[in-house]
């Protein structure tokens, strides 16, 4: 059957992995997060102290970057890939409110981007891919078949999110997580490479008042109209 590339963008904690990865178990396509990769350079830069609350050695980041080195490896148990900074899996320690709250800044960084983006590219190369982030329809994969642009009320995302992150045993209060994710909106949309924008052929799927299954199906009706 016909290969598409499927771009889903959209805000933080919008549902995108999770429609993108039931995206790529139906269809048999490759999942890449592109969130976790800027995620891990984010780790990275914290572990090496080249990011805190005072500072942000920019500089010292960009000189480390071949160093860097992310790569996925599927679980089949998880029945996803997750996520390797040289060559250690990193999948629980990327998710946490710590790296949330410094991932934007170090995602605005234009040699930072430049590496993931290529990277991507080259993942996407022989189509067959549902990737998400925040400028893969409008940056990494311009042409992509299908593009969706993924939106929901702060509140419902930060609802949501604080749900994950207390069930998987993180202490974080819900006003914290609703503070990081209008911050990540607002760094992400007005970042000047890149910023978080809905490319013009992209198609807005607003999911707040949407079960998992109602919003799996409506999106498979646009996959297969692109098949
Ligand atoms: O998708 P997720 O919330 O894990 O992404 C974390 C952060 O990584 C975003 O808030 C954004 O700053 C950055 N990002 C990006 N471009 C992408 C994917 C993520 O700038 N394609």
């Amino acid at each position: 059957m016909n290969k598409i590339t499927i771009a889903i963008d959209g805000f933080s904690s919008t549902g995108k992995s999770t429609v993108a990865k039931q995206l790529a178990k139906h269809l048999g396509y490759v999942y890449v997060d592109t969130g976790a990769m800027y995620r891990a350079v984010a780790y990275y830069a914290m572990q090496n102290g080249l990011i805190n609350q005072e500072y942000f050695k920019v500089e010292a980041l960009v000189s480390q970057l071949s160093n860097i080195n992310i790569t996925f490896k599927f679980n089949e148990t998880l029945g996803f890939a997750e996520v390797y900074l040289n060559g250690v899996n990193v999948e629980k320690e990327i998710r946490t409110l710590e790296v949330s709250n410094f991932v934007s800044t170090v995602a605005s960084v234009s040699q930072v981007r430049k590496k993931l983006v290529e990277q991507q590219q080259k993942f996407g190369e022989n189509k067959g891919v549902v990737m998400d982030g925040r400028d893969i329809g409008t940056v990494v994969f311009p042409n992509a078949e299908l593009k969706l642009f993924m939106i929901a009320s702060a509140e419902k995302r930060a609802q949501r999110r604080y749900q994950e992150l207390i069930e998987k045993g993180d202490d974080v209060d819900y006003e914290a997580v609703l503070k990081n994710v209008q911050e990540r909106d607002h760094l992400d949309t007005t970042r000047k490479d890149s910023p978080l924008v809905m490319a013009e052929d992209a198609i807005e799927f607003d999911n707040s008042d949407l079960s998992r299954e109602e919003q799996f199906d409506k999106i498979l009706e646009l996959v297969s109209l692109k098949l």
